[in-house]
């Protein structure tokens, strides 16, 4: 599998040029997120019976793995003590495939990981092309050519800021392309701001173009309005704001860009 070469690590005093931050799950923890999905979610967004295939999901920016994991076994009704490298024992087969920019902390991820069979970790940079194809080549195992689930979680804004407005559109059009649900917590603007300000105390420039950014503001009304444009997807609901203030969107293919649909 591709894994990108030379991503840069976390900086001191707290900074990472792509959000790659090694101990993310602490100051973000997964169950501020995961307490808001309804637990039957699964059964609701997928009620009818899909064959012998299992359910496919993808964690866009996993990190070091805590919150696949928690997103794993909430919507699977697992309770906190169930870790088996079994399928376990409940009526819906979720297969999980969590990619992440920084193989070190992939690494991590494929160590921990109570669900090997079940939770595949990848090391990739989602904006490059190529490295897309092993997106492709997984679904393609499953007689797929999309996700059922795709989860977008504190990652927009470090796309945003590493690849500008245009980066930003293109990843969003990518991701509505790639799934039937897509479930994205968006950074707000604050948060921008303050990652910015981290880099240039360390005398980085990395993002530079930060400022010229014409998409901005309320972030979360932004990205609602990229991929419902076109009629891409439709918003499905909020399931609320957690206790930093991001808000929780599910988002539904139309499937009118055509290029998704699963044959599986
Ligand atoms: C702030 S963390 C969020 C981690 C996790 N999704 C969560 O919400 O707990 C953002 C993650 O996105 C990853 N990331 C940023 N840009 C990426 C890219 N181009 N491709 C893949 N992963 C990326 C970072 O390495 C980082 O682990």
């Amino acid at each position: 599998m591709a894994a990108p070469m030379g991503t840069e690590a976390a900086l001191p005093g707290g900074a990472a040029p792509h959000g790659n931050f090694p101990d993310y799950s602490r100051f973000h923890p997964p169950e501020s997120r995961v307490c808001l999905l309804p637990g039957a979610l699964l059964g609701r967004l997928f009620p009818a019976p899909r064959g012998p295939r299992p359910l496919l999901g993808l964690d866009v920016g996993c990190n070091s793995g805590e919150l696949s994991v928690a997103l794993y076994k909430h919507l699977l009704g697992l309770d906190d003590n169930e870790t088996s490298s079994h399928q376990p024992a409940v009526g819906t087969d979720l297969k999980l495939l969590c990619c992440d920019i920084d193989a070190a902390l992939v690494e991590r991820a494929k160590q921990r990981s109570p669900f090997p069979t079940s939770i595949s970790y990848t090391a990739l940079d989602i904006m490059d092309p190529s490295a897309r194809e092993t997106l492709s080549s997984y679904l393609t195992r499953f007689g797929c050519s999309s996700f059922d689930l795709c989860f977008c979680m504190s990652v927009t804004m470090w796309i945003h800021l590493n690849h500008g407005d245009a980066g930003l559109v293109e990843f969003l059009s990518y991701l509505s392309s790639l799934c039937m649900y897509l479930l994205v917590e968006p950074q707000p603007w604050k948060c921008y701001r303050a990652a910015a300000r981290r880099l240039r105390k360390l005398g980085r420039n990395d993002f530079d173009h930060f400022r010229s950014l014409a998409i901005s503001g309320d972030m979360a009304e932004k990205i609602t309005q990229i991929l419902t444009k076109d009629g891409a997807m439709e918003l499905v609901c909020c399931f609320g704001n957690t206790s930093r203030d991001r808000s929780l969107f599910l988002f539904k293919s139309t499937g009118v860009t055509g290029q998704r649909g699963s044959n599986g």
